[in-house]
C-alpha cells in the first residue's frame, strides 16, 4: 500500500512533524512518498491514502495547497485523506480542536474535499530563524492575540503526543478502508 504525504512548510515546521508521524504511518503498512508543492506534487490517483499538512503563514494556508485540492478534489474524495494544519492560534487549548481553531474552521467551510481525518497542531515560533520581514509580522500577530513578543523566544507549542496519535489513528483507518 502505497500514501502520499504532502508538506507545505515555509521554517520547515510542518517537514518536522511529518517526520514524527513516519513511524507510525509505515508501522500501519503503508509504504510512504513525501513531496512538496515546491513542484507539481503527485497525482493521488497513484496512491491507496494521501495525508496534506499545511502551515499558517499571515493567515492563510499555502495557495498552492488550495489549488491542488481544488484540482484533485474528486480524486482525493475517493480514497482514504488526512488533512493537518499547523499554527500558532492553535497554542491555545481552546483553538486546538478541528472545530475550534478559526483556520481549519475556514479550511473545511471552502473546500471541496472534506478529509476523512482532520487535525490541528500548535506550531512554532523562533524569532531569531525569520527573515527580518516575517519576524516582524509574526510578533505583530502574536501582540495581537497575547502571544510571546521577546526576540529571544524560541518555543515549540506542538502536542508530540496529539501528533503520534493522529498519524496511527490515520494510518489505522486508511488500511482498514483499503483491505
Ligand atoms: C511570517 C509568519 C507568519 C505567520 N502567520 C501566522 C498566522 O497568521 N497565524 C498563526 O496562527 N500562525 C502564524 N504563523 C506561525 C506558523 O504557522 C508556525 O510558526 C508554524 O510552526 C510554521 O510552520 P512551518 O515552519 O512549517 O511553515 C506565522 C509564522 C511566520 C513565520
Amino acid at each position: 500500500m502505497k500514501m502520499l504525504l504532502l508538506s507545505s512548510s515555509v521554517y520547515g515546521h510542518v517537514n518536522t512533524i511529518c517526520e514524527a508521524m513516519r513511524p507510525c504511518l509505515k508501522q500501519q503498512g503503508f509504504e510512504l512518498v513525501e513531496a512538496d508543492f515546491s513542484d507539481a506534487p503527485p497525482d493521488p490517483k497513484d496512491f491507496d491514502a494521501v495525508l496534506i499538512g499545511a502551515s499558517i503563514r499571515n493567515g492563510k494556508h499555502n495557495p498552492a495547497v488550495i489549488s491542488f485540492i481544488e484540482r484533485y478534489a474528486e480524486s482525493l474524495s475517493q480514497r482514504p485523506s488526512g488533512f493537518f494544519s499547523v499554527n500558532l492560534v492553535a497554542r491555545k487549548p481552546h483553538k486546538n480542536k478541528p472545530e475550534t481553531n478559526p483556520y481549519v474552521r475556514k479550511f473545511l467551510e471552502n473546500s471541496p474535499w472534506q478529509p476523512d481525518r482532520v487535525g490541528v497542531f500548535g506550531g512554532q515560533l523562533n524569532y531569531r530563524r525569520y527573515r527580518r520581514m516575517d519576524r516582524w509580522v509574526i510578533r505583530f500577530i502574536m501582540w495581537m492575540n497575547k502571544g510571546p513578543t521577546d526576540l529571544d523566544t524560541n518555543a515549540d507549542f506542538t502536542n508530540w503526543d496529539a501528533v503520534e496519535e493522529f498519524a496511527q489513528d490515520f494510518a489505522r483507518f486508511a488500511r482498514e478502508q483499503r483491505q
